[in-house]
């Protein structure tokens, strides 16, 4: 009887939140682009594969640590100086002068990650005015299943509600009346699940039961690559640079085309990867000879030295290095920062602002993200003489892989990315604990974490869906809560689906709040 009653009353929350989230996606005007995924029962990833690797160091060392663990202890030492070296430079009399640093960054790039609640074309034409304003000069448009593909290999591939190519007309002629340079994101290698999620594509996966990676030799993989690559580059007439993903690819050298290869090549799976990208590179600069390749590096972190160095893939991309935690020393040690610095002319790093601590996350956590912001410009102060850091890619997943649900909506995460903006402008002239004080200063508006309930009076672009966000945050915490909600033994006790069914309980047992709940939940509506 108990979980009869407890099930209802979740099962009426779930409605009430899924409807309120419908609510806010109606209000910011995007729906769902995969509704009509065909979904194949694909075996989801364990979670430690997922993109933004969740806040746990101890099972992440095993996949990223090349070094013993004294090594990975000098590392953490010497990262805590480092960053309490940022912590000491309080400076009082220059904290207020935000604008006039050197740009240690060329670019500082917005990812809009469009697997999942896509914008409507409207809401660009006040985010870019408003991202120029805070110093963004780049957008990173991952489109997946959003850009409108055609011909015979892209059958069912773009969403029902997928741009159209007048809308990324309208995409690119508004950032550049903004000064912002478009950067397109497709996938070549992994986490190329809207793909290989159909039917007719299930024969190009490296394995069957999972849908993320492609086999890169499978016959028809080079001419559907070169078509994606084709019909984007041609929809960017001004591109000078083409994203090509090939992160977090899983399932590498697994079937027997590629375990024949690479025998007859003798090659390891790495070996296997590189000459892919390669391949895939090679393309984009031989047939548009003005566009670079950029591809996420996280592969090329377990390579040698030699593998890198030997396969020439530094002729052809630039990569980016991607890590999204507050300690990004112990995840990417300073022996990879210096194989890379000797491998790549220019690198580019990525950061990120929002999407990277929960897949269901419905706040964003600013503190976290400005942990990673920071940690990432000591990055840049200890390494710039060795790398050339061209630009940060602050990224803002909208779900952690086209099968999750959606975590913090764009506009939710934008005091993080205004926050954070502003604090790689001026990093050198801050001191990092009071940036967060200057985030209402920025936004012109109260913004508080965690929510207080008032919903903070702000006119950024989107800044309903925000309010929305927390009331839903505050109604959730008032459920769940076991004083308040429905772990209160005597809502458990007493308020079972058959009280509620017969008008039946004891009224010693009622206590005063459950007037409260009935009416939070809509029994007394
Ligand atoms: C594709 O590969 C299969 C074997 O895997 C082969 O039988 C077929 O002829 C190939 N098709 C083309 C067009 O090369
Ligand atoms: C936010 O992030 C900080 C820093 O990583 C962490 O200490 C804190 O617990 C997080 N807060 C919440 C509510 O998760
Ligand atoms: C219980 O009360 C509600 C509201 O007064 C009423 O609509 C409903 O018919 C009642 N149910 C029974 C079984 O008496
Ligand atoms: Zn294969």
């Amino acid at each position: 009887m108990k979980m009869i009653s407890l099930n209802k009353l979740s099962s009426k929350y779930i409605i009430a939140s899924v409807s309120l989230f419908g609510l806010m996606l109606f209000i910011y005007g995007m729906s769902d682009g995969n509704q009509h995924t065909k979904f194949n029962t694909a075996k989801s990833k364990p979670l430690k594969n997922l993109k933004p690797h969740l806040n746990s160091l101890s099972s992440d060392e095993n996949e990223y640590m090349t070094q013993s663990h004294a090594h990975l202890l000098k590392q953490r030492q010497k990262e805590q100086l480092l960053l309490a070296g940022i912590n000491i430079k309080k400076d009082p009399a220059s904290s207020h002068k935000w604008r006039d640093t050197e740009q240690a960054l060329e670019y500082r790039v917005v990812h809009l990650d469009l697997k999942g609640a896509p914008p409507r074309i409207s809401y660009f034409e006040d985010l870019f005015p408003f991202l120029k304003r805070h110093g963004a000069n780049g957008i990173l448009l991952e489109y997946e299943d959003m850009f409108p593909y055609t011909g015979p290999y892209f059958d069912s591939v773009p969403a029902y509600n997928a741009y159209s190519v007048s809308d990324i007309k309208k995409i690119l002629r508004l950032a550049e009346q903004n000064k912002i340079e478009v950067i397109p994101l497709i996938q070549t290698f992994g986490h190329l699940e809207f793909f290989l999620k159909l039917k007719q594509n299930i024969e190009m996966r490296e394995v069957f039961s999972n849908a993320g990676s492609l086999c890169p030799t499978h016959n028809n993989t080079v001419k559907v690559l070169h078509a994606m690559i084709d019909q984007v580059v041609r929809m960017h007439p001004k591109l000078k640079y083409l994203h090509i993903g090939s992160d977090e690819v899983y399932e590498l050298g697994r079937c027997a085309r590629c375990i024949e290869k690479m025998k007859v090549e003798n090659w390891n799976r790495g070996q296997l990867f590189l000459n892919h990208v390669k391949n895939v590179a090679r393309y984009v600069r031989t047939a548009y000879p003005h566009v670079m390749p950029l591809v996420w590096e996280d592969m090329f972190r377990s390579l040698s030295f030699s593998e890198l160095f030997d396969s020439g893939i530094s002729q052809w991309v630039e990569p980016v290095v991607w890590n999204y935690h507050p300690n990004i020393l112990m995840h990417i040690n300073s022996d990879v920062w210096s194989m890379y610095a000797h491998s790549f002319k220019n690198i580019w790093i990525a950061s990120a602002f929002k999407g990277a601590t929960g897949p269901d996350q419905l706040l964003t956590n600013f503190t976290y993200h400005l942990e990673n912001h920071m940690s990432w410009m000591a990055i840049v102060e200890q390494f710039k003489h060795q790398v050339n850091f061209r630009g940060i890619m602050m990224t803002g997943w909208q779900r952690y892989d086209h099968f999750s649900v959606l975590c913090e909506l764009f506009p939710v995460g934008i005091p993080s990315l205004i926050l954070n903006l502003f604090y790689i402008q001026n990093y050198k002239h801050t001191y990092p604990m009071d940036t967060p004080s200057k985030l209402s200063d920025l936004l012109q508006c109260d913004i508080t974490f965690p929510p207080h309930g008032g919903g903070a009076q702000c006119a950024f672009p989107g800044a309903r869906i925000f309010n929305i966000a927390q009331r839903l945050y505050l109604l959730r915490n008032e459920l769940e809560s076991p004083q308040t909600g429905i772990n209160n033994p005597v809502a458990r006790g007493w308020l079972s689906d058959q009280n509620i069914k017969w008008n039946f309980s004891n009224p010693h047992q009622n206590m005063a709040y459950v007037p409260r709940f009935y009416f939070m939940y809509g029994y007394f509506l």
